[in-house]
């Protein structure tokens, strides 16, 4: 059996790996590391939480000892763990430094004595290379990132390549686009849009919405995690994305196409500071792999929707249930103007 350390494997991509792994791999035993913040929620694991192969382990990858003695136990370590939301990181940046910077460094740490570790897969992200005017960011480009998020994505980025740089970890990261599909939380803009057009609310769009992001269904993101787990070089970098450039604007549209409301429900409010304009990644490195992203972004995003209204049980406890999500919800579009 090959023993694997998914960290945030309750969060979204997180839990859409672990549930994808476990399928496509029957020699692996993986064990979840996941602190359960509001991100995180055992209900995203149904399904695999009594899998004699999977293990829940409930803790904080900041946590040494904790995190020291599983990453020992692993073969493998795909490090999902984070705080992921700009949107918060312009509100208050220290859980990011703590978590993305730090507590990637408590994993690489034990990384360096854990004999056994054959992969150490870094989840990073396209932000790390901030906004692109023209053209797609390829891995050498250098990185600019331009809010708290991806600077501490990137610092976590450039610090994992220096475990392996400097004492050998077996580090390969990836960088990923906008990832979309089942159990994301519903404050990212593709859930949040798909529920409050359900209920007929308005949707909040920055600015003039015309903000382009390249939408990479979650499934290609984890069987781009397997290529490079099977195939990718250590000390590398592999960019992925799903060849799928959308405006915010455009995107919206669609989410009321496919749940039948109107477009009066479209609503410009005052931008996101520091608003990164484009993010679009070169893919041929990965290709070469062979790798190449499955899921049309039709296709794709209509079952998404279809997810979302066939899962309500799933999001109305957190939209309006949690009370901590609807005071997020107040202090980020209550007071905000018109664009
Ligand atoms: P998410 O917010 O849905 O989930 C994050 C998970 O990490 C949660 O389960 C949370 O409980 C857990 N976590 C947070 N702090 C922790 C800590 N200190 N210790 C242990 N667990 C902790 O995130 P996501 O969107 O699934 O993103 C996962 C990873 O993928 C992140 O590293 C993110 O930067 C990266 N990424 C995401 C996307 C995307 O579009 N979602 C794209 C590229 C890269
Ligand atoms: O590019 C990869 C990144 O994608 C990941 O690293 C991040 O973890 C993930 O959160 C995502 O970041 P974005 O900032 O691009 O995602 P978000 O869903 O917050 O926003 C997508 C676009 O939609 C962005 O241009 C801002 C816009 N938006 C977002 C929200 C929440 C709106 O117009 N209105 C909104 O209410």
């Amino acid at each position: 059996m090959v023993d694997v350390l998914v960290t945030g494997g309750a969060g979204f991509t997180g839990s859409n790996f672990v549930r994808w792994a476990l399928a496509a791999h029957p020699d692996w035993r993986i064990t979840t590391l996941d602190k359960l913040t509001y991100a995180g929620r055992l209900e995203n694991l149904a399904g695999v939480l009594d899998d004699p192969r999977h293990r829940f382990v409930q803790g904080d990858i900041a946590d040494a000892p904790v995190a020291g003695r599983l990453v020992r136990e692993a073969a493998i370590v795909v490090h999902f763990a984070a705080e992921t939301h700009v949107d918060r990181s312009l509100q208050s940046a220290g859980t990011f430094i703590q978590t993305d910077v730090f507590g990637t460094f408590v994993l690489l740490d034990a990384a360096r004595q854990a004999p056994g570790l054959e992969r150490f897969i870094q989840i990073s992200t396209d932000e790390v290379y901030g906004t692109v005017a023209s053209g797609r960011s390829r891995e050498t480009d250098e990185l600019r990132p331009r809010n708290p998020y991806s600077a501490s994505k990137a610092g976590a980025d450039r610090l994992a390549y220096s475990y392996w740089a400097t004492y050998g970890v077996p580090v390969t990261v990836i960088r990923a686009s906008n990832n979309y599909g089942p159990y994301q939380f519903p404050e990212k803009v593709i859930p949040l849009f798909i529920t409050n057009a359900i209920d007929e609310q308005p949707l909040p769009l920055y600015g003039d919405g015309m903000h382009v992001r390249d939408w990479l269904h979650v499934e290609d993101h984890c069987r781009a995690i397997d290529v490079v787990i099977a195939h990718g070089e250590r000390g590398e970098v592999y960019n992925v994305g799903g060849g799928n450039e959308v405006a915010n604007v455009d995107l919206t549209r669609r989410i009321l196409e496919l749940t039948g409301r109107p477009t009066s429900l479209i609503r410009p409010v005052t931008d996101r500071q520091g608003h990164d304009r484009r993010y679009a990644v070169d893919t041929t490195k990965i290709a070469a792999l062979g790798w190449a992203p499955h899921v049309p972004f039709d296709a794709g995003l209509a079952a998404t929707v279809a997810w979302y209204t066939t899962h309500e049980d799933w999001w109305r406890p957190i939209k309006e249930g949690d009370a901590a999500f609807r005071r997020y919800y107040q202090a980020q579009y209550g007071g905000r103007a018109p664009a």
